[in-house]
This record gives C-alpha cells, structure tokens and sequence, in this order.
C-alpha cells in the first residue's frame, strides 16, 4: 500500500514520466550526421528507467507558477540530459569506476570509453540545444541557459565532482563534506525548480521560497545516496551497492553515523516541505515528492 502522503507524487510522475520518456525519445531522435554507434550510446544511457525527479522539478515548479506543463517540457528534458552525461561521466574509470548503472552495464562496459566520454560531451551540448526550442521570450530562454550553464559548471557540479574525488582529508568535517555535496548534486536539483520557475515568470518571493525548497531537499537527496550505498542492495538500486565504503570515501554517515544522518534528512525535508507553505494545495506534488526522497529505496 502507497502511504497516502506520497499520493500526490505518484499521480503526477505516473502521468508525466511517460512524457518525459516519450520526448527524450523525440530528442534523441538525431540524424545521419550522428553516427550510428554514437546514437545507439546515447539512448542506451538516456532512456532507461531512472527516476526522472529532476525533470519532474522542473515541471512541478512550472506547475506552481501556471504554466502548461507541455510547455515546460524541453527544460525538463534538458535538466535530464545534463544529468544523464554527469552520470555518465561519473561511471567512468577515471572516476567512480563503476559497472552497473540503472540496473544495466554502465555506458563505458556496453560501449567503451571512448565513446562513453563524448556521450557524455553529446549529451550536454544537446542539452542547450534543447532548451532553446522552448516556445518562451528569448530573455526568458537565455536565462535558463545561463542558470543552467552555471549549475552544470566549474563553480557547480564539475566543481563538486572535482573535489568529491579528490576526497576529504581525514580530519575533513560536515561543512566540507556540504559543500561538495551542494556543488556536486544540488546545483542541479536547484536549477530545476528555478527553470521551472522562470518559464513560469516566477515573482522574486517564489523563486526564493523554492529555492529554500530545492536547497534542502538536494542535500537530503545526497545524504540518503550516502546512506543507500549502505543499506540498499544492487539490485534494488540498480548500481552497485557499497562503492563509498570500498573507495574509501567520506560520507554524510561516515562523519555522522547512520542515525545522525537519517535525522538529518528527516530536518532537512521538514525545511524543504516549510517552505512550500506559502503555495498551499498547489504545491502538493512538490511536497509528495519531499517525502518519497525519505522512503526512497533507490
Ligand atoms: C544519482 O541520481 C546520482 C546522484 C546525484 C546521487 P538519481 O538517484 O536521481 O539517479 P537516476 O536518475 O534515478 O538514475
Ligand atoms: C554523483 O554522486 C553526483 C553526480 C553524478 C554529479 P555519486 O557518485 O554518489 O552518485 P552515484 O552513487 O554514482 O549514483
Ligand atoms: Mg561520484
Ligand atoms: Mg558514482
Ligand atoms: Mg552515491
């Protein structure tokens, strides 16, 4: 039985994740100057079964601010390609050197690395190439380009990952360990909401009050990554379970303990789900969604 507090965010995933699949589809659908293997490479990594919460941001925010939520579509659909390379990216060999990624050999096994990397260098530029197709203002369009050049950047995720290989030093402690995580998994879940936001000609007061939102809820979603990697199970999850702890790396329940950790989670969503009050029913799915980043199994 679905707790019946989550209820809002399986209805909408249940009804918008099907066209978010169908797009990326569209999206990808790329022409005979992509070569065949390179094509092949990006939709084995794309379209399989991930959770699409970014995308599901981006088209809630929309939501809360009047938008259709079709019109949204392609800024959904570009969060989700950036992600998708940062995964890609992130499996590699040179990286996390990981194997199994949503539930089928990384992109790197199926395919080599070689072309692993530029899927991961196709992926980001099609990104933008996506995001400029929405049917918005040109000022409007060109600012989720930049936020979302920013969130995808040096100062961001890149910035994050550097730094999150480079690992803590033993005596690193919980702001250090924040910031990667901000940089490296928050930047993106921030940018979603405001995306969102921003077609949806957010006032200042609602950006900032989903930022509030985002914020929380991305360090939350990192934190239960970190305590996943212990408790879940590889096929559940569909990556392979125990990797931090194998490489050695610090985490939120490596510097805090398990129960800490789960705590802070839970005080983190609580923020997150605070700061929708202001939007009241309108925001249920946002609020359903906080919650299922708690009961999340993978
Ligand atoms: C995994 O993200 C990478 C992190 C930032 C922790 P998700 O857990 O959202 O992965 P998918 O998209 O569902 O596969
Ligand atoms: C991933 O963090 C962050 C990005 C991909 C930017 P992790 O390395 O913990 O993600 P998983 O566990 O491999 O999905
Ligand atoms: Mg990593
Ligand atoms: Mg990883
Ligand atoms: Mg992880």
């Amino acid at each position: 039985m679905t707790d019946p507090q989550l209820q809002p965010y399986f209805d909408f995933a249940s009804t918008m994740q099907p066209e978010i699949d169908k797009a990326l589809d569209r999206f990808t659908q790329l022409g005979d100057d992509c070569p065949s293997k390179l094509r092949e490479a990006i939709r084995y990594s794309l379209l399989t079964p991930g959770k699409r919460l970014r995308p599901l941001l981006v088209l809630m925010a929309a939501d809360v601010c009047g938008l259709p939520l079709m019109e949204a579509l392609p800024a959904a659909c570009a969060v989700e390609m950036v992600h998708c390379y940062s995964l890609v990216h992130d499996d590699l060999p040179a990286m996390d050197d990981d194997r199994l990624r949503r539930g089928r050999p990384t992109c790197h096994v199926a395919f080599g690395e070689t072309l692993a990397i530029l899927v991961g260098d196709a992926l980001l530029a099609q990104a933008f190439h996506v995001l400029c197709q929405l049917e918005r203002p040109a000022g409007c369009i060109a600012r989720c380009c930049r936020e979302l050049a920013f969130a995808a950047g040096p100062e961001s995720l890149v910035g994050g990952q550097v730094d999150d290989l480079a690992g803590l030093p033993a005596d690193g402690n919980l702001a250090d360990l924040e910031r990667i995580h901000r940089r490296k998994t928050g930047a993106l879940i921030k940018v979603s909401t405001r995306v969102g936001a921003i077609l949806g000609d957010a006032d200042t007061a609602t950006l900032a009050a989903l930022d509030t939102y985002s914020q929380n809820l991305g360090l939350a979603f990192q934190i239960t990554d970190d305590l996943l990697d212990i408790r879940g199970s590889s096929g559940v999850l569909g990556k392979t379970a125990g990797k931090d702890a194998a490489q050695g790396k610090v985490t939120y329940p490596t510097l805090l303990g398990e129960t800490a950790s789960r705590q802070r989670t839970e005080d983190l969503i609580a923020e997150a789900r605070d700061a929708l009050r202001p939007f009241g029913q309108q925001a249920a799915h946002l609020d359903a969604l906080a919650q299922f980043i708690l009961h999340r199994d993978r």
